[in-house]
């Protein structure tokens, strides 16, 4: 079969260099358990669970005909005073992982979204609460928070927000968390936990009760697995309860089963106020994003109208659309029967140990990992940031996709990929880096 697109030309790739791409494409036709192929037959081992969404593995036919289906059944509902089983049943299903307290799940279509949406509520609980004056954000450096305004504002990487230059006001960065001393530390690193006290700081020098909330991922994912100190969450928590502060898990790399638990909250035993998630809530196979919320929130939130009153002015078309619920229905009922937190719990170890094989290369200048997220820094070349690209095209030819960020490479394996499988990826790329 012949899979030559007509043109190349009139879709805008999005986080990509569209005229490089389309001098060489790289297209996928065909995806099943860990392996995609691409158009000229190639087969290549999926090292990111695609953008860490295909938690097991590509082609589940169990989801395929929840949605099939569900489209057949009712293809669409309103979702503004209308409702349809699958979204009640997949936010009980949620809320049963969630860490207990934390009942009430707002459905959206992306992580990005369900950043915005943390945000709406956070500003909407405050004023239910009579602190409407809350009205700072507390981030990161290096965060990743998705793509719409809210997420850009809150980002700390300098390429996603430098060409978007009307921003939230009032949004103030804590420093990362990556320091040299932590290089190829397994899991999580003994110093660093006194980072945590730039949200006291924030506090002493902004007032700690004009702060709304601060949002963390639990490890930073995109920017390349930074692993949160020991002591460092717990500190943000203490710090978030002694004045106010709503504390944001941005769970959507994290959440469902990749840090071993089914939320990093839980392995790393600190709670939040709000978790948001995405990505493998559906297996990736349906776009779907979700914010979790502790019960004081929703009580406070949907209790301050009157009876009959919308409560939250917010909500979008496509929010728990059928055909995405019943994927995420599936999907939560094979992680439960396959209980596939509990593997990538038991493969965590072989998947470092594996990782950390590559630690004797020259061209690897920090290795770190959690769970089944693991990333490598590449020696910079003459221009930083360029030599990813180039390697992540590299090990397409030679059959492993990984996501890149500059020079760090990520590896996600699905939670179901088999011991070989993983050995597989780090193999190509030991071989690519050693010319092999
Ligand atoms: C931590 C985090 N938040 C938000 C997002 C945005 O999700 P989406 O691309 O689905 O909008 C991502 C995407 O990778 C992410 O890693």
């Amino acid at each position: 079969m012949q899979y030559t697109a007509n043109s190349l030309e009139n879709h805008w790739m999005p986080f990509s260099s569209n005229r490089d791409f389309k001098d060489n494409p790289r297209l996928i036709v065909k995806a099943e358990g860990c392996y995609y192929w691409d158009h000229k037959g190639g087969k290549i081992i999926d090292g990111s669970s695609g953008l860490f969404c295909v938690a097991l593995g590509h082609g589940r036919p169990e989801i395929a005909d929840a949605v099939h289906a569900q489209l057949n059944d009712c293809d669409y509902v309103p979702p503004f005073q209308l409702g349809h089983p699958a979204a009640f049943e997949l936010a009980s299903k949620v809320a049963k992982i969630l860490p207990e307290d934390m009942n009430h799940v707002f459905f959206c279509n992306s992580g990005s979204e369900s950043i915005d949406t943390a945000l709406k509520i956070v500003m909407a609980y405050h004023r239910a609460n009579g602190e409407g004056h809350r009205n700072r954000f507390v981030s990161r450096e290096k965060a990743y928070h998705g793509v719409n305004i809210g997420g850009v504002s809150l980002a700390g990487l300098m390429k996603n927000r430098e060409a978007f230059t009307c921003t939230m006001p009032n949004v103030v960065h804590m420093r990362h968390t990556w320091m040299p001393e932590n290089r190829f530390v397994k899991g999580q690193p003994e110093h660093g936990a006194e980072l945590a006290e730039d949200l006291q700081r924030m506090c002493d020098n902004y007032g700690g009760t004009t702060i709304a909330a601060c949002f963390v991922e639990p490890i930073a994912g995109s920017t390349g697995c930074l692993v949160p100190p020991k002591g460092y969450l717990d500190r943000l928590r203490e710090i978030c309860d002694a004045n106010g502060i709503l504390l944001v898990f941005d769970e959507v790399i994290c959440g469902f089963g990749r840090t071993g638990k089914a939320f990093a909250a839980q392995s790393f035993g600190v709670t939040p106020d709000i978790i948001t998630m995405a990505k493998a809530l559906t297996n990736g196979a349906q776009p779907m994003g979700a914010v979790a919320v502790r019960d004081e929130l929703y009580d406070t939130v949907v209790n301050s109208s009157a009876y009959g009153a919308i409560e939250f002015f917010h909500g979008y078309t496509f929010s728990a659309h059928p055909a995405a619920c019943a994927a995420g229905l599936a999907t939560q009922n094979i992680f439960e029967k396959e209980n596939v937190f509990a593997r990538a719990e038991s493969m965590t170890e072989f998947f470092l140990d594996k990782l950390w094989e590559l630690e004797d290369l020259d061209d690897i200048v920090d290795l770190r990992g959690y769970g089944l997220l693991g990333a490598f820094d590449l020696k910079p070349g003459d221009t930083p940031g360029a030599r990813g690209p180039a390697l992540q095209k590299e090990l397409f030819w030679k059959g492993l996709h990984i996501k890149f960020t500059g020079d760090t490479g990520l590896i996600a394996p699905p939670l179901v990929a088999t011991q070989d499988e993983i050995s597989e990826m780090i193999e190509v790329i030991r071989a690519t880096l050693t010319g092999n």
